[in-house]
């Protein structure tokens, strides 16, 4: 307990700290943050190259346009060289959180990893990066150093992003396709659901540590955030790229963690929930690739729903302003009851999850009460907590074997 006290004053320090030398520093910070794009590009060709195919896997890059401008890059994983047979393997997007990317879904060894068992089982796997991560930073006119540049929440993830690689994915194997979504990954695709988008182009969607409503989220970190406006407070001070690694703070932790021996699964801890079954090498596997950047702006809006405990479009906090974005004065609600019943449904969320609080969870499942019964299935694990979905040592027993023998009935 001490312990966690300790990671989270500690957290919060470094983030104040980020904010006082953004404010003072933000230029310099600019220019290093060119330089080391310039370097990520020399000696790193993409995730397929240094994640996928050392695995012995094969691998495809993909970049897909969004119509607003941003160029994503897709991972298409294929059944391993030696010996994979061809055939019909449905596709499979994997949709990660905020703070992370598409290695979310490499972080274990290849064998306990969910992207390596789904092409072992034959699923023609898609890893998704969303706008302004590590390997989805391109733009047809605008730089990540441009403020429009970061001009976005998860509104436009779900009205832009998610569309933008589903027709791709659907157009590229002609098949509709089974959706898993992390965290933030699962907020996007319920509320493209709840507005009946995509639904003619999948199969089905699983949702894994569901986010939707957060009012009773209980993270020590995201909600002090929250509730001291700290990502607004950031947005004033001209900080519209939200980046802890550009701030040297991850790389900090790290070298505390492997310099004194402190067990950094705490400081995932303070923010995600005790998680129960993180092998202690993961976190800094984990370090090496995540977090990755968002927008403040997405933070503001994530900030709104856990103080309000609604799930709505981005309050300008204006009404001049959402009427004129809206033409109404509140920002619209997504309504989680017009998900249509029919569609094939796997939830697994976890006791311990300081983000996807149970109580959250249950007032997403209480909207979904008229789901058709047979459409909708539930998984709880009470020891989980947030990270356990994509870095618990046995995720593939409790989690993947389950996820994969309900995609195989869809
Ligand atoms: C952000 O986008 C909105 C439209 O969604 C536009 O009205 C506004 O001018 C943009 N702001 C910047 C700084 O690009
Ligand atoms: C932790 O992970 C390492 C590297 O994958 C592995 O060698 C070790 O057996 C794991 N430990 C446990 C307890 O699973
Ligand atoms: C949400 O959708 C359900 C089902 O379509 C409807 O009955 C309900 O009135 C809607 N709620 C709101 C607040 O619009």
């Amino acid at each position: 307990m001490a312990n966690a006290l300790a990671t989270i004053s500690l957290l919060l320090t470094l983030l104040c700290r980020s904010a006082t030398g953004v404010r003072t520093k933000a230029f310099s910070l600019r220019s290093q943050r060119r330089l080391s794009d310039l370097v990520a590009v020399a000696d790193d060709d993409g995730i397929c190259q240094s994640m996928v195919e050392p695995q012995n896997y094969d691998c495809e890059e993909h970049t897909v346009t969004t119509q607003d401008g941003y160029i994503l890059s897709l991972q298409r994983i294929s059944v391993r060289q030696s010996g994979g047979t061809t055939g019909d393997r449905p596709p499979v997007m994997l949709q990660h959180g905020v703070f992370m990317d598409g290695i979310t879904w490499l972080l274990l060894p290849a064998d306990k990893s969910l992207a390596f068992l789904l092409a072992d089982n034959k699923f023609d796997v898609w890893i998704a990066n969303t706008r302004g991560t590590k390997y989805s930073r391109g733009h047809t006119s605008l730089s990540p150093d441009d403020e429009a540049y970061w001009n976005w929440t998860w509104d436009t993830l779900v009205s832009s992003d998610l569309p933008a690689v589903f027709n791709y994915v659907y157009h590229q194997t002609g098949q509709r396709l089974h959706y898993v979504g992390h965290s933030q990954g699962t907020l996007m695709a319920l509320a493209a659901f709840s507005k009946e988008q995509l639904l003619d182009m999948l199969r089905s969607a699983v949702l894994l540590s569901p986010i939707a409503y957060m009012g009773q989220m209980t993270s020590p970190v995201a909600r002090s955030a929250a509730e001291n406006f700290l990502a607004e407070a950031l947005y004033w001070l001209g900080v519209d790229e939200f980046d802890l690694r550009g701030v040297a703070a991850v790389k900090l932790l790290q070298d505390i963690c492997q310099k004194t021996g402190v067990d950094c699964t705490h400081m995932l801890t303070a923010f995600t929930g005790p998680n129960c079954c993180l092998n202690s090498t993961i976190v800094d596997v984990f370090l090496d690739h995540e977090p990755q950047p968002t927008s403040t702006m997405n933070l503001i809006h994530l900030a709104q729903m856990i103080r309000d405990g609604t799930i709505s479009m981005y309050d300008y906090g204006d009404e001049g302003q959402n009427v004129e974005h809206y033409g109404q004065a509140t920002p619209p609600l997504y309504n989680m009851s017009s998900i249509p019943n029919d569609l094939p449904l796997f939830l697994s969320y976890g006791g311990a999850d300081a983000l996807s609080d149970v109580r959250d969870v249950k007032l997403l499942l209480d909207s979904l009460k008229d789901h058709d019964g047979d459409k909708l299935v539930t998984q709880y694990r009470e020891d989980y907590a947030h990270a356990d979905f994509v870095m618990g040592e046995n995720a593939k027993e409790v989690v993947y074997d389950p996820l994969m023998a309900f995609l195989r009935l869809q």
